[in-house]
């Protein structure tokens, strides 16, 4: 018998054992510690002297229905939450006083304590200051998708003191990831662009075992393209990558679809920008910046072939509109299909939003490296701990 497509057809459904919020002690009067993601983009209307103000609200909005289902009920909801990247100290750039102000509007009555990420203890696990998080509360919500990927000390301290659940959008997260693992209709396609490919390479291995085809698009595209022998340019690309790109190829053959043309920028000798379309060989003085118009034509049909679409990564620098095509047709194409089709992180949702296409794809996760390492291992350190709470099924 011949097995076409990847070598683990099926993997075990993540969403299994987890805890719900039916499964907490009647919440009436409890406290209730809940871990959202509310690490959304600020904005500085008045400039970067005046206050900040939430500029895209979607990840707050998306707890609410954990936050409701709680409130209703006659929970008194306290949210944790980090923002941004401050090194373990109080930083006024990351104050949570613009994202406090957002959810008072959103869901009165509900409180917010301070960024999580001014303790050195979050990020550490540090016992000590799990022990001052949980003090006083009566039971745990984990709805963070987006950070669940992180051993950090609200994510999995949490569940091992208190009665724990995971929220309506963890669930629902879990749920859409878990049917790409569990049962995607074939053929199962992963689009994935961005610029980093060391640090997506494992996941791009996993991949391989999971998808039937996998396209890379955006800047990783050019350290893929450089394994095969083709010249870059100026293009990003990363050297010491170059190796583990060429076995990962060896390995996938044709399965793995790269760009066969470019958008590239190169500089006149008067300093003009001139936008050119070429390759895959790059010119030396030209920079690829997004894909060319044949290769958006190929990952389209590609997409319109596919039963399951996993997208993560722009395909080029999409924000600027001169290099905005490529991804813009990939997230048409998706939002067009009749596969069922996942969209995570930051700049893929961007695009879609841009484009008005949220609302076209099936699932749209809050997630970006969550999503990725959901995918790449089956399982999140998040995960696990709610499994392991004291209320959980099984214990
Ligand atoms: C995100 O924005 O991806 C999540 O909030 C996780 O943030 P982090 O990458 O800083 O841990
Ligand atoms: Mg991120």
């Amino acid at each position: 018998m011949s097995i076409d497509g990847p070598v683990t057809p099926t993997r075990p459904d993540p969403m299994a054992g987890l805890p719900l919020l039916e499964d907490l002690p009647d919440v009436a009067g409890r406290k209730i510690l809940v871990r959202a993601d509310f690490n959304v983009p600020l904005r500085w209307p008045d400039g970067p002297d005046g206050a900040a103000e939430v500029a895209d609200d979607f990840r707050i909005v998306a707890a609410l229905p954990t936050l409701d289902w709680l409130t209703s009920r006659g929970a008194l909801v306290t949210v944790c939450s980090h923002l941004g990247r401050p090194e373990g100290k109080a930083d006024h750039r990351y104050d949570m006083a613009p994202v406090r102000f957002r959810l008072a509007e959103l869901a009165p009555g509900v409180g917010l304590l301070d960024n999580l990420r001014f303790d050195p203890g979050e990020k550490s696990n540090d016992p000590a200051f799990v022990a001052r998080l949980v003090d006083d509360f009566d039971g745990y919500v984990n709805d963070a998708f987006g950070v669940s990927h992180r051993a950090h000390a609200s994510v999995v301290g949490p569940p091992a003191r208190l009665p724990s659940a995971a929220g309506r959008l963890l669930a629902r997260e879990v749920s859409a990831i878990g049917a790409l693992l569990t049962h995607p209709a074939r053929p199962f396609l992963a689009v994935v662009g961005g610029a980093k490919v060391a640090d997506k390479l494992g996941v791009l291995r996993s991949l391989l075992d999971t998808v039937d085809r996998l396209i890379v698009g955006g800047a990783m595209a050019f350290t893929f393209l450089a394994a095969r022998g083709h010249s870059v340019g100026l293009s990003l690309f990363d050297a010491t990558s170059v190796d583990s790109c060429r076995v990962l190829l060896d390995e996938a053959g044709d399965r793995v679809l790269l760009p066969i043309d470019l958008v590239a920028r190169r500089t006149t000798a008067a300093g003009d920008d001139e936008i050119v379309v070429v390759g895959p060989d790059l010119p030396d003085d030209a920079a690829g910046l997004d894909i060319g118009p044949a290769t958006a034509r190929l990952f389209a049909d590609a997409v319109a072939d596919a039963g399951t679409v996993f997208w993560n990564g722009p395909m080029g620098v999409f924000e600027d509109p001169r290099f905005a095509a490529g991804t813009h047709e990939v997230a048409e194409a998706i939002a067009s299909s009749g596969a069922f089709s996942v969209v995570g992180g930051g700049d893929s949702v961007a695009a879609l939003d841009q484009l008005g296409l949220a609302g076209k794809v099936s699932f749209v996760s809050t997630g970006g490296g969550a999503s990725l390492e959901l995918l790449e291992h089956g399982d999140l350190p998040g995960l696990v701990a709610l499994r392991h709470a004291p209320n959980a099924a099984g214990r």
